[in-house]
């Protein structure tokens, strides 16, 4: 399998390998690879002549440092997993000199208030490392097609509007999430998790399904209500919030409309590590 660390002979095997008909698809990932990246590249797979998956903890997009210095790194592990799917997919793994050339700092984007909602509001400047990254990486890896987990909606949006602000010439893909038996949505900081932990933490997955049964019913304040109180009776989450909001503004629902679509997301801490989910309502 073949894997570039650095841009330059990345780029020289795509100029010399890209055929006029082939299609290249890309996966963006941070690592510590688990079944919904899988996911991801499987799709890639299934549309594309060739994949390419790139593995970089993007330092600007964190905004705790805590968090930056224990996020996982794993690429043997992910290296391996990749070959499960297949060994002609191509693994960009660069180095923060690689993609930031001496300047780690993040370009300041306008996403027409997408990034003041959510994540935006709990991670700082965390949309404006993304969309730097993104970028970056798009403009290395010149993707017809990208696709992106819907576990990360509120990312997801925002990528689609990086990609209408700067005319870039890639189609997002939003992709359906990947959860354990037990309903949690997989992602790389499970792995911090303890057993016990990651039993308890089905709970996030299951309020969700009950907010949206609520929703049915019942305002979004009043199921706002219930999720903050389910998790005040379960001393080991500490909620950040619950938002029911409009999927294609982000603005949160105050009186429902018929013809919009809604989603519940939410952010929630167990002993520190914290651990996001979303679902539709509609
Ligand atoms: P990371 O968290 O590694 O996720 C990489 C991609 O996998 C994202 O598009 C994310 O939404 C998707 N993903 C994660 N967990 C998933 C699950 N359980 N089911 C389906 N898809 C899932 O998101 C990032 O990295 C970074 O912000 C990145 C876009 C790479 C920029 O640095």
């Amino acid at each position: 399998m073949l894997i570039f660390r650095t841009k330059a002979e990345l780029n020289k095997f795509l100029t010399q390998h890209r055929g006029t008909n082939s299609t290249l698809g890309f996966v963006p990932t941070m690592g510590a690879l688990h079944e919904g990246h899988l996911s991801l590249l499987n799709q890639s797979m299934a549309n594309n002549s060739v994949t390419v998956i790139s593995i970089f903890v993007n330092p600007t997009q964190f905004n705790n440092s805590e968090d930056l210095l224990h996020y996982p790194r794993t690429l043997d592990d992910d290296v391996k997993k990749i070959k499960t799917i297949s060994d002609t997919i191509i693994v960009y793994a660069p180095t923060v000199e690689d993609i930031y050339e001496g300047n780690t700092t993040s370009q300041h984007y306008n996403f027409d208030g997408l990034e003041h909602q959510m994540e935006g509001k709990f991670r700082l400047g965390h949309f404006d490392g993304v969309g730097t990254v993104v970028q970056r990486l798009f403009d290395i890896v010149q993707p017809d097609t990208a696709y992106f987990g819907e576990k990360d909606f509120q990312q997801l949006q925002i990528i689609k509007k990086l990609v209408e602000k700067e005319k870039l010439s890639v189609k997002i893909i939003g992709c359906s999430i990947h959860r354990e038996a037990n309903g949690l949505a997989m992602s790389s900081r499970n792995l911090r998790l303890t057993d016990q932990q990651r039993k308890e933490a089905a709970l996030v997955f299951k309020t969700l399904q009950t907010a949206k049964q609520l929703f049915g019913t019942k305002s979004a304040k009043e199921v706002s209500e219930f999720v903050t109180q389910t998790f005040q009776n379960h001393a080991v989450f500490e909620l950040e919030y619950f938002e029911i909001a409009d999927e294609s503004t982000l603005k949160s629902c105050i009186r429902k409309n018929k013809n919009k679509k809604y989603r519940a997301f939410i952010a929630v801490f167990v002993n520190k590590i914290r651990l996001i989910d979303t679902i539709s309502l509609n």
